[in-house]
C-alpha cells in the first residue's frame, strides 16, 4: 500500500506553482563547481582556430590559452582538461614524443600553472596524440599491445606529474595501468597526485569530432579501438572495470560518453560510492549544439543534458559546454 494519500490531499502540483517553490525542492543543483572544461592546446601555433565539426570550440596557441583560462575563472570554472594537438610531423609508430621531457604538453602544463596556481589541471595519458596510427598505445604486430604500452604510459604519467598536472587521467584502457601508474607515483614522491580513470570508456562513435580536433581521426582511418576501449552492450563489465581501477588506487572514476550511459553512471555510483565523474564527449556536444545553432532544439537542452548527467550520479562532468553554462548559471 502506498505511504501517500491520494488526491485530492496530495496534489504534486501545488508545489510547481512558481519557480521559487520548484528550486526550493530541487533534487538536483548543478553549478559552475560540477564543470570542468576540456581545451585544446595546439603546437606551433599563436591565436585561435574554429574547429570544424564543434561549433563555436577553438584549438588556442599556448600564449592565447591563458587569457582563455582567465575567462574560465572568472566565469566559475575551476577545472580545466587539456589535450595537445601535436606537429604530425613529431607523430611516429611508439608516440615518442609522448616521453620527450621538454614536450608542448609540459611546457603548457608548466605554463598554465605558473599563471594559474590554483586551478584544477587534468592532463591525459594516452599515446593517440602523438602516434601516426592514432591507436593509444604501441603496435605489435597490428594489435595494440598491453604491457609494451603500459610502461610507456608510466612514464608518460610522471612526466605530466612532473610538469605540475594536479590530476592524471589514463583514457588508454589498457589492463593494469591504473595500478603500476599509481606504484611508479608513490616510488617517485608524487603522493598526492590524483588519478582519475577513465574507467569504463566504451567504443563510441561519439569520439568523432575530438578526433577531427586533435587531427588523430585521418591517422585512425577505419581502423578501430574495440580490442581496448568497451563494448557499448555491456554494464556489468563497468562495474568489474571500476572494481579493479578503485583496488588499483584511483581517486576517482570516470564514464564515458555520458548522455548515452547514464544506467552505468547510475549504477557505478549506487555500487561503490566513490567520486565519480562523466565525459559528455564531443560528439553529444556537437549534436546538441548543432540543432540549437539551426533553431531546431531550444538553447535549454544542453542544461537538460548536463543536469540528467548529474542526477544519474555524476560529481562532476567534463563538458564542452562548460564555460557558456558556467556564465549562464552564474548569470556573468
Ligand atoms: C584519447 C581520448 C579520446 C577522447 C578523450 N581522450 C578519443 C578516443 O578515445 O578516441 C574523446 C573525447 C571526446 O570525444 O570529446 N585517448
Amino acid at each position: 500500500m502506498s505511504i501517500f494519500r491520494k488526491y485530492p490531499s496530495t496534489r504534486l502540483r501545488r508545489l510547481r506553482k512558481n519557480l521559487n517553490l520548484i528550486e526550493l525542492v530541487s533534487e538536483t543543483n548543478l553549478t559552475s563547481k560540477d564543470l570542468i572544461q576540456p581545451i585544446f592546446i595546439k603546437e606551433n601555433f599563436e591565436g585561435k582556430e574554429q574547429i570544424e565539426s564543434m561549433p563555436n570550440i577553438f584549438r588556442f596557441g599556448l600564449n592565447h590559452v591563458l587569457s582563455e583560462i582567465e575567462e574560465l575563472i572568472n566565469v566559475g570554472i575551476n577545472a580545466i582538461a587539456v589535450f595537445p594537438v601535436i606537429e604530425s610531423s613529431k607523430k611516429d609508430e611508439k608516440g615518442l614524443e609522448a616521453l620527450n621531457k621538454s614536450n608542448f604538453i609540459v611546457q603548457s602544463i608548466n605554463k598554465i600553472k605558473k599563471e594559474f596556481p590554483e586551478l584544477i589541471l587534468i592532463a591525459d595519458v594516452a599515446l593517440d596524440p602523438y602516434t601516426d596510427h592514432g591507436h593509444d598505445g604501441i603496435l605489435i604486430n597490428n594489435e595494440v599491445a598491453n604491457d609494451e604500452t603500459v610502461e610507456v604510459l608510466i612514464e608518460q604519467s610522471i612526466l605530466l606529474a612532473e610538469a605540475g598536472a594536479d590530476i592524471i587521467a589514463p583514457s588508454d584502457m589498457m589492463d593494469g595501468r591504473i595500478g603500476l601508474i599509481r606504484d611508479s607515483l608513490e616510488k617517485q614522491n608524487f603522493k598526492d597526485t590524483i588519478l582519475l580513470s577513465y574507467a569504463a570508456k566504451y567504443n563510441s562513435k561519439f569520439y568523432g569530432p575530438f578526433r577531427d580536433a586533435v587531427n588523430s581521426a585521418s591517422n585512425l582511418g577505419n581502423s578501430s579501438k574495440s580490442s581496448y576501449q568497451m563494448n557499448i552492450s555491456n554494464k556489468n563489465e563497468a562495474l568489474h572495470e571500476v572494481a579493479l581501477d578503485i583496488n588499483e588506487g584511483a581517486d576517482i572514476v570516470m564514464v564515458k560518453p555520458a548522455m548515452p550511459y547514464l544506467d552505468v553512471i547510475q549504477s557505478i555510483k549506487k555500487e561503490f560510492k566513490v567520486p565519480t565523474f562523466a565525459y559528455q564527449v564531443s560528439g553529444e556536444f556537437s549534436m546538441l549544439k548543432n540543432a540549437i545553432n539551426h533553431g531546431w532544439l531550444d538553447k535549454e537542452v544542453m542544461l537538460e543534458s548536463l543536469v540528467s548527467i548529474k542526477r544519474a550520479g555524476a560529481d562532476a562532468i567534463l563538458s564542452y559546454a562548460a564555460k557558456e553554462i558556467s556564465k549562464e548559471i552564474n548569470k556573468v
